[in-house]
């Protein structure tokens, strides 16, 4: 452990303000937290730094679709951003915005430094732009598609402020190779250096023909190009060129995705040794979590969200699951099925049945006291001296963000007390006085194993960890347990255990899956609108008002009642969906054509019951898949007292099928 506190800075990239958090960068922000939670019980100093990067192109298109200021765009995407993460738990210390003063002041300032050390000159560029990736792509010819997204690239040539790469090829090999650790894990490595090795060109980092970005000043109009801007995000989280006094940079390590890793690796390196700055001394790519072997992104339609996730299941659960299944630094498939899987073995009958098992067995023998333990015998050693080792293994795993590993060692310290317990039998062992004793030792060597395993997953499972640290009795912050001082056999006994609770209660799989896929067609379906327009009020701080969820304005033009078309449409088959109880799925005749829509009225009408129905359907609703079945369109349902009960909306004359609602 460091003697006096040491410092550790890590952040995570800080994204894009045209849409808002899924899976992916939930995945980059938990590991970051996992880390930063990890560091501090380890008797750092942490700074954990995540943000929004909110210049650029499409922060332009988006606002003006959305009808309102750049500023006041970003100003609601970053704090639908901050909100998600206070929501998941998510504890990071700064939050920079790439509009913040202090962020401006540091770009500036890093380019100035760039340009007296003679690495920054002006000229002129023409190249294939993909304005969505904010990116030239090299090598691209005219009429091409880019490479990463697929969309058309456009050819631009303007003036340019360009950044003397070329300069730092050789300087970024020798760091590379004086610091064998800075990029990770070692395949990335290879990549970058081979990459680096091939040349480097200089870089433009300024555009004329972006208004939205930070001024180069007295250049007007030049702006910062969005890496230029972006990467400094990190050194202006922490004190900007006054970063000396906080004492924080250099970062300890980036954390970053696959995608972004050039930009980290060479990029970032190189401004900062032209500026003749500190640089990171990590920089640490991880794969990405696929959907159906594609990376996920909302223009593909195969984004997870991660609050349905967590209002379902906990976020624990979601953090345990990510760590838990994919290696870190490598591509992962998310399944939802997997997830589930998941939270019913290893967390709810693994650590949370573990809890309350040994809970219960002390409530009602020893009166809810931690009991003192008696004579041990080989076997009670036995599982002491796993879980007192699991102790350096866990530490060794984290230090190495191999959190697969950690979690593993940690669940097989579980699993042998779960075996311990159906070999030892507490009880049926008779209230004797020997009977008693042997009780004592199990139940002492189970409680105190459950607070080796909380200390150990904590970084990873804060909140249901703290609950099992509450359960034994544990008054100290689990937070700031330190440990380096963790050792069997630290346990009082006399303790009082805590209120007992249910962790993780088992969760029906189906369902469960058809709940939290609801919840994200909800979400998805109300944050496709862009944020509110400039007279909305501020969000107010309920929960349904919170993140992502746009507050209804008060009143909307006719325009917007315009965009919805709503027909009159019989419904022509309706069948219930195998796996889905709330779900029918339907065929309806909406005067052009019959459609395939799935109603989330199963429950309460029955299908036969349906058939020639006249309903009132949405029609120019985007498709969207339920359950694995395509629905394409809605049907308007009343929903009706505390527990939302559909009624669905008829005509009490006869209408034609087709006909337009207005
Ligand atoms: N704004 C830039 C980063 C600038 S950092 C100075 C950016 N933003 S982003 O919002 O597009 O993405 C941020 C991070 O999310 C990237 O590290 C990216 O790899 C990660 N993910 C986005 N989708 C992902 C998955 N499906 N899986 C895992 N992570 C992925 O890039």
């Amino acid at each position: 452990m460091p003697e006096r506190k040491e410092k550790f800075y890590l952040t995570t990239p800080i994204y894009y303000t045209n849409g808002l958090p899924h899976l992916g960068h939930t995945y980059t922000t938990v590991v970051c937290d996992t880390v930063r939670r990890y560091k501090r019980m380890r008797g750092y100093d942490v700074v954990m730094t995540t943000g929004t990067d909110e210049h650029g192109v499409n922060v332009e298109r988006a606002a003006k679709k959305a009808g309102i200021p750049e500023r006041e765009f970003v100003a609601n995407m970053a704090e639908a951003w901050r909100a998600l993460w206070d929501e998941l738990g998510i504890t990071a210390d700064e939050f920079v915005r790439t509009t913040d003063l202090e962020h401006v002041r540091t770009v500036q300032w890093l380019f100035k430094r760039c340009r007296e050390n003679g690495y920054v000159y002006k000229g002129h560029y023409t190249g294939q732009y993909c304005i969505y990736d904010n990116a030239f792509v090299n090598d691209a010819k005219p009429g091409e598609n880019c490479p990463d997204c697929g969309r058309p690239l456009e050819t631009l040539t303007e003036e340019n402020y360009f950044f003397k790469l070329s300069a730092f090829q050789k300087p970024l090999l020798d760091f590379y190779r004086k610091n064998p650790d800075f990029i990770q894990p070692e395949s990335r490595r290879n990549e970058i250096v081979t990459f680096v090795q091939g040349g480097l060109k200089d870089l433009s980092i300024t555009r004329t023909t972006i208004r939205w970005g930070i001024p180069v000043p007295g250049e007007e109009p030049h702006v910062f190009y969005v890496w230029f801007d972006a990467l400094t995000a990190y050194l202006s989280a922490v004190g900007g060129p006054d970063y000396e006094k906080r004492g924080m940079w250099p970062a300890d390590v980036h954390f970053v995705g696959k995608d972004i890793i050039r930009f980290h690796t060479v990029y970032w390196p190189a401004f900062l040794m032209a500026a003749m700055l500190p640089l990171p001394k990590q920089v640490w790519a991880h794969g990405w979590f696929l959907m159906d072997a594609a990376k996920m992104s909302k223009s593909k339609g195969n984004v997870v969200l991660p609050r349905p996730i967590a209002n379902m299941l906990g976020m624990d659960a979601l953090r345990y699951f990510m760590l838990r299944e994919v290696v870190f630094g490598q591509d992962g498939n998310f399944s939802y099925d997997s997830l589930v899987t998941r939270y019913n073995s290893d967390l709810a009958n693994g650590l949370g049945n573990l809890a309350s098992r040994t809970a219960a067995l002390i409530e009602k023998n020893f009166a809810g006291k931690v009991p003192k333990p008696a004579q041990r015998q080989p076997q009670d050693d036995a599982l002491a001296k796993e879980a007192q080792s699991a102790i350096g293994e866990v530490l060794e795993r984290y230090d190495k963000m191999e959190f697969a590993r950690a979690l593993e060692a940690i669940w097989a310290v579980i699993a042998a007390a779960d075996k311990y317990l159906t070999t030892e039998q507490p009880w049926a062992l008779g209230t004797s006085e020997e009977g008693q004793a042997r009780k004592a030792t199990i139940l002492w060597t189970t409680a105190e194993l459950l607070r080796i395993v909380a200390a150990l997953a904590h970084p990873v499972l804060p909140d249901s960890t703290a609950k099992v640290w509450a359960l034994l009795g544990q008054t100290t912050s689990l937070d700031s347990l330190e440990l380096d001082g963790l050792r069997w056999g630290q346990l009082v006994p006399g303790t009082a255990l805590g209120k007992s609770q249910t962790l993780f209660p088992r969760v029906e799989k189906t369902e469960a899956i058809e709940r939290i896929e609801s919840m994200a067609n909800e979400e998805l379906n109300s944050t496709s609108a862009a944020p509110k327009p400039a007279s909305a009020p501020a969000a107010p701080a309920t929960p349904a008002a919170a993140v992502g969820v746009p507050a209804v304005p008060d009143k909307i033009a006719i325009e917007d009642f315009a965009k919805v078309e709503m027909r009159v449409g019989q419904i022509k088959t309706a069948e219930r969906i195998v796996g889905a109880d709330k779900l029918l799925k339907l065929t309806v005749d909406i005067g052009t054509e019959i459609r395939q829509i799935c109603a989330g009225i199963a429950q309460y009408y029955e299908p036969e019951a349906l058939i020639g129905r006249k309903v009132a359907v949405v029609v120019n609703l985007a498709p969207r898949k339920l359950r694995g079945v395509e629905s394409n369109g809605m049907i308007i349902a009343a929903s009706v007292g505390p527990e939302g009960r559909p009624v669905l909306a008829g005509f009490l004359e006869d209408v034609e099928v087709g006909a337009r609602l207005k």
